[in-house]
């Protein structure tokens, strides 16, 4: 009744900001996505009759913070007659900074726990349960291109392109290690709630969404770089306009950006996303990757660079 997953983080081209429904977690658009290789949570599941109540163990500490989240979730996939749960989890990045944790968090967890269960579930219904705990671990069930379609009662998601189809290499700046201010969840709702700019960006999705899709299935970097930023910096644009403003960004941020253009205008294949956090993520064709990540390291403010391949989607690595 124990089993481990792994799962890697995504990176959003075409960003998820805002639901549709709030208690059932539904995305308002949809969205695209690249899986990571390099970074990577592993959970452990094991129920047991013996357990009075769920325990989680983050990075060896104990975290009753995320408890109820887990426990939500464990709840989705095996019941809430379920028995007790004792969840370990480990990773090789920093935590709820803006590097889509929860969302390889999340999608390891709904793999080891189904299979703990005892249950063959397959990809789909369980990206589904992982976009209820949260809307970006969805695409971490998959690999390579990730695409998700937010219909009205429920998400579809598919990988478009394999890892190996269009090998891009992405370059992680770390700007800042601690934990965001506002959760990526609230921060959406407020978003919603209170930016003027909010309908237009949700207007504007399945015509970005179709682009970066085109792009991708033709391999055109130019134009997935365009799409992409053009995407992100209209997600922060609504955050910014939100009452009270959501500013994710620090100068080593800005200062990223300017490096990322400086290359562009160079020629570089290169282009910037950022997610809920200060860090900024240059995505660039692999024979840039060495240049990109010593422009980044170069910049005032960058704590350290990371730098990862595309890879596979969540996968059960041992079950007994
Ligand atoms: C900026 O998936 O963390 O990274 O569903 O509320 O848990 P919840 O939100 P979450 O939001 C991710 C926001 C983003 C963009 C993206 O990954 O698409």
């Amino acid at each position: 009744m124990r089993a481990d997953a792994q799962a890697q983080p995504n990176i959003a081209l075409i960003k998820y900001w805002g639901k549709r429904d709030i208690d059932e977690n539904l995305p308002a658009a949809g969205s695209l996505s690249v899986t990571l290789d390099s970074l990577w949570t592993r959970m452990s599941v094991e129920f047991s009759d013996a357990l009075r109540g769920d325990e989680l163990v983050v990075n060896a500490a104990s975290d009753e913070k995320m408890l109820p989240r887990i426990s939500a979730c464990l709840d989705r996939v095996a019941g809430t007659d379920r028995p007790r749960a004792s969840i370990e989890s480990k990773g090789n990045f920093p935590i709820a900074a803006g590097l889509a944790s929860s969302a390889s968090a999340f999608a390891a967890l709904v793999v080891a726990a189904s299979t703990a269960a005892g249950q063959e579930s397959n990809t789909l219904s369980l990206a589904r349960i992982a976009g209820a705990a949260s809307g970006s671990a969805a695409r971490s069930l998959f690999g390579g291109f990730v695409e998700l379609q937010a219909g009205d009662t429920n998400i579809d998601v598919e990988t478009i392109a394999e890892a190996g189809d269009w090998p891009l290499t992405v370059v992680i700046a770390i700007t800042e290690e601690g934990v965001k201010p506002v959760g990526s969840g609230e921060a959406m709702n407020r978003s919603a709630a209170s930016s003027p700019f909010y309908s237009s960006w949700l207007e504007q999705q399945p015509a970005d969404l179709q682009s970066a899709r085109d792009a991708v299935l033709q391999k055109d970097f130019a134009r997935l770089a365009a799409v992409a930023e053009h995407n992100c910096l209209k997600m922060h644009s609504v955050m910014w306009a939100s009452r009270p403003p959501i500013v994710y960004w620090n100068i080593a941020t800005l200062s990223c950006m300017e490096a990322v253009r400086r290359l562009q205008n160079e020629g570089h294949a290169v282009f910037f996303t950022i997610d809920a956090g200060p860090q900024l993520k240059a995505i660039c064709l692999p024979d840039e990757a060495r240049l990109v990540r010593s422009a980044l390291d170069n910049c005032a403010g960058v704590v350290r660079t990371m730098v990862s391949g595309l890879g596979a989607g969540a996968t059960l690595l041992e079950s007994t």
